[in-house]
């Protein structure tokens, strides 16, 4: 691209273009992006298409879809006030990104973490710190009181994703009471883990939670989020907000996934069962660190270089998600938890790529 081109981007533009790739070869058992292993079943899948087939597709959904609103706040157990829905939580952490950040303004980002929150601070210009996680990548209140000092916005992910770590309920008060930071608490995995920070946000402007149906609810494919905030904040969000981010098909399956939300949730617990499984059999395997977790996926290091670990991995039919250019992270994978048979097939591929790769490359 020539400078006359380059000229209506912002400055920041070209050094993020291209910048956020996912490499994803084929592979029979995937857990690399921490979905849910089980689809939804056929019958469910039958009552959303029967949901939407006579709605008026010609016609845009409500300008503001005040009843399925109401439909998720009651399942989340908040005032619909309270309550913005969005096409996936990346939606509205756009928007609450765009609501807050502008250049000249200060977002921590304790890494490592999600990648978009860096990517999208990046793009509107505002300063990222990234302190906030401590040796074993745990939340540090302490550091998180220090960097949120004079900063607009502080994000946490609880629990966080690669590392699974999770914050502390009573540190996550004090610090929003005692700071002037906005706190946006991205619970994703949320059903994984248990603990909530809702019950904070009824009396705390300076707190947003954000919730997906991607994980726990099967529903990735389909795009929904939601984010809750104090009541008086919410204008201020939605005013960031596209019109009519949301289609009627996905507003029809929430509605079908709430209502049968026990039956969508209901392999959660085997899911967390494998987790402890898979993590008590990696522990035993010769120099692999691995970092306890809440959520549906283990973060593990190893002696061997991540890259052949995980190329050799493929060659097996198996596809976890090499983390290694994360910050710290340079010894690093992720594996996401999937059926019993998957997570066997996982640990036979590691097994054997750890004999096949020999020790070494950069600490
Ligand atoms: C911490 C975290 N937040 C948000 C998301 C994205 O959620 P959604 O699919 O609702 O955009 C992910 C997806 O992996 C995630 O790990």
């Amino acid at each position: 691209m020539n400078d006359s081109t380059l000229r209506y981007f912002k400055a920041q533009l070209p050094a993020l273009a291209g910048g956020y790739k996912l490499d994803v070869p084929a592979c029979p058992v995937k857990l690399n992006q921490n979905e849910n292993p089980y689809d939804w079943p056929a019958s469910l899948k039958q009552a959303v298409f029967e949901r939407v087939r006579d709605l008026p597709w010609n016609r845009y959904p409500p300008f503001v879809p005040a009843e399925f609103t109401q439909v998720v706040a009651r399942y989340l157990g908040v005032d619909a006030r309270q309550v913005l829905v969005g096409n996936g939580s990346n939606e509205l952490l756009y928007a609450i990104f765009v609501a807050t950040l502008e250049p000249g303004r200060k977002v921590v980002i304790p890494q490592p973490t999600f990648t978009v929150y860096k990517l999208l601070a990046n793009l509107l210009g505002a300063e990222v710190v990234t302190e906030g996680l401590n040796t074993e990548l745990q939340y540090d209140a302490a550091a998180l009181e220090k960097a949120a000092q004079d900063a607009s916005v502080v994000v946490i992910a609880s629990p966080n994703n690669p590392t699974g770590s999770v914050i502390n309920p009573m540190d996550l008060e004090h610090l929003v009471n005692t700071t002037h930071a906005l706190w946006v608490v991205d619970e994703a995995y949320f059903e994984f883990h248990g603990e909530t920070a809702l019950e904070l946000v009824q009396h705390t402007p300076n707190l947003v939670v954000l919730r997906t149906f991607s994980k726990a609810f099967a529903t990735a494919g389909l795009r929904f989020g939601c984010m809750v905030c104090h009541p008086d904040a919410m204008p201020m969000f939605a005013a960031a907000k596209l019109p009519y981010n949301l289609n009627l098909f996905t507003m029809a399956a929430v509605e079908v996934a709430i209502e049968h939300a026990n039956a969508l949730k209901g392999r959660l617990e085997e899911i967390r069962r494998e987790r402890e499984r898979v993590a008590r059999l990696l522990r035993e395997y010769r120099g692999v660190k691995v970092y306890p977790s809440r959520a549906n996926f283990l973060l593990f290091e190893t002696d061997r270089p991540p890259r052949q670990l995980f190329d050799s991995m493929v060659r097996r039919g198996v596809l976890v998600r090499d983390v290694s250019g994360y910050p710290r992270l340079s010894r690093a994978l992720r594996v996401s938890i999937g059926r019993p048979e998957e997570n066997d097939a996982f640990l036979k591929a590691l097994e054997f790529a750890i004999t096949e790769v020999p020790p070494g490359g950069k600490p």
